[in-house]
Order: structure tokens, then C-alpha cells, then sequence
């Protein structure tokens, strides 16, 4: 199998992609650390489904956004399993505001789950990974918002444009640890996030005229990107975005 014998570390894994992606690690045969937030309603199911696959899992209570849990996060992954292979940055947030009304409360939560969550996560990781000699994959999970803009967004963009060029930085001071560091960069997928979206026909078939596949894609198809990345065919894949968005990006019309 892919994975065999790795062991992933994917944050907010509790559903969603997170759970996508956590799932279709254990199926390549990976451990999986799976991180989300404290009493997660939905951390339990990802829990069940991985042992229903057959995977070696625990899950870590943890806010990504607090240094100290980020860093504790790594050395519970690392006493579990005694060593973490790969880090999958996936928890994300977005929170609705015109420019002119954002609120402070809300940039500081956006930018602390997004951005700095994955910056120290990943100088943890680096630094585990330096202890026992090199070699890692690190995956952010990152959102066509780091090309394009979303307005009433800003923060989002703010954050998944940042994620861009720390993945740039990181895969060229990492390197000499062989360390690659890559972003998946999602279209509009059908979770949770998604919510409103979904629950109104009309804005749900707008979108879905803007996307040249027609539909919304699935946890599973960016997992998919997420299990070449780390695979050992995509050694020399690093500083990269893969886009998974059915199109969506580049699909100018005239009107
Ligand atoms: N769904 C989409 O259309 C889409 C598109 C582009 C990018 N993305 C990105 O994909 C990632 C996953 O999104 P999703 O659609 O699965 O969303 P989701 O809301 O279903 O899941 C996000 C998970 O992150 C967890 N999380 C939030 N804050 C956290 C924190 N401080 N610490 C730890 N965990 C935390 C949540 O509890 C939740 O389980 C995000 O980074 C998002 O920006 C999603």
C-alpha cells in the first residue's frame, strides 16, 4: 500500500475533508493522528470509521491556533507512535464579513486557524523530523482563495494567500531536511463549510453553472491529490499547488 508503514498527523480531521483525507491515509496504510477541537461531536465517527478500515488511530484534542497545543499536538502524535511522517494542515475556518464591518475577533480567528496553525505545526514537525534525521511530507490544504478573491471574504483570502507563500518559503528552507511541502487547493466541495450554500437551491445551481464539471466536488477527490503528494512517486513535487476544482479557476466566460 502508498502509505504503508507511515504515520500522518491531519488536522481537523473530525469531518469533512480533514476526515476525507484521514480515512484515505488509513487506506494506504498509514497511522493517523487525527486532531480537532475538544468534544468534537463528529471526532468519535472518523474514530470508528478508521478502526472500521483497520488503522492504527488516536485522536488529540487540539486548537491549532494556540502555539503551545499545536506543539503538544506533535509530541503526543510522537509518543503514540513514535514518529509522525507526514503533516496534513486541513483545519480551516472562514467567517463572513464585508471589508468594512470585519471585526478584529474575526481576522484573529481566521488567520490563527489558518495561517498560523500550519506556520508552527509545521516548525514543530521540522523539528521532530530533524531529530530523527530528515525525510517528510507536509501537505497545507489551502483553497482556490489563495489565487482568487471572495469578496465578504477577506480574511479567508488573506489567510489561503499567506498558506501559498509559506508553502514556497518552507519548501525551499526545508528541503535540505528532505522535507516537501505542497498545497491542495480545493474548489467549492460539498461539506459542512458549505452549509448555507447548500441549504439554498438557487445560490447551489449558480455555483454550480460556474463550475465546468458541473458539480461540487467530493472530500474524497482532494484526498486523492493529498495521497499522491505524500506518495514516494512525488519526491521532487515541492513549492507546489495542486488545484482540485473541477475547472472552476480559469472558467472566465463572456457574458
Ligand atoms: N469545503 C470547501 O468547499 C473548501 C474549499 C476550499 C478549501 N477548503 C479548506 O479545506 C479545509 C477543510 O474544510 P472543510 O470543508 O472540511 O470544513 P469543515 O468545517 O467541514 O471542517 C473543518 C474542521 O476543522 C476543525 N477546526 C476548526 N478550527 C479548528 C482549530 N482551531 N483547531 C483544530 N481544528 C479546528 C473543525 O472543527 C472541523 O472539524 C479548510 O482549510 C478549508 O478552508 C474547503
Amino acid at each position: 500500500m502508498a502509505s504503508e508503514g507511515t504515520v500522518a498527523l491531519v488536522t481537523g480531521a473530525a469531518r469533512g475533508i480533514g476526515r476525507g483525507i484521514a480515512l484515505r491515509l488509513a487506506r494506504d496504510g498509514a497511522a493517523v493522528i487525527v486532531a480537532d477541537l475538544a468534544d468534537h461531536p463528529d471526532a468519535e465517527q472518523t474514530m470508528a470509521e478508521l478502526r472500521s478500515a483497520g488503522a492504527d488511530a488516536v485522536y488529540v484534542p487540539t486548537d491549532v491556533s494556540r502555539v503551545a497545543e499545536a506543539r503538544g499536538l506533535v509530541n503526543a502524535g510522537v509518543e503514540a507512535f513514535g514518529r509522525i511522517d507526514v503533516l496534513v494542515n486541513n483545519a480551516g475556518v472562514q467567517r463572513h464579513a464585508a471589508f468594512l464591518d470585519a471585526e478584529e475577533d474575526d481576522y484573529d480567528l481566521v488567520l490563527g486557524v489558518n495561517l498560523k496553525g500550519p506556520f508552527f505545526l509545521a516548525q514543530a514537525f521540522a523539528r521532530h523530523v530533524r531529530e530523527r534525521g530528515g525525510g517528510g511530507r507536509i501537505v497545507n490544504i489551502s483553497s482556490v482563495h489563495e489565487e482568487l478573491p471572495f469578496p465578504n471574504f477577506a480574511s479567508y483570502c488573506a489567510s489561503k494567500g499567506g498558506l501559498k507563500m509559506l508553502t514556497r518559503d518552507l519548501a525551499v528552507e526545508l528541503a535540505p531536511l528532505d522535507i516537501t511541502v505542497n498545497n491542495i487547493a480545493p474548489g467549492a466541495i460539498r461539506t459542512s463549510i458549505n452549509d448555507s450554500l447548500l441549504d439554498d437551491p438557487a445560490k447551489l445551481q449558480a455555483l454550480r453553472d460556474d463550475i465546468p464539471a458541473g458539480r461540487m466536488g467530493t472530500p474524497e477527490e482532494v484526498a486523492e491529490a493529498v495521497s499522491f503528494a505524500i506518495s514516494p512517486g512525488a519526491a521532487y513535487l515541492t513549492g507546489s499547488t495542486i488545484t482540485v476544482d473541477g475547472g472552476l479557476m480559469w472558467n472566465y466566460r463572456e457574458q
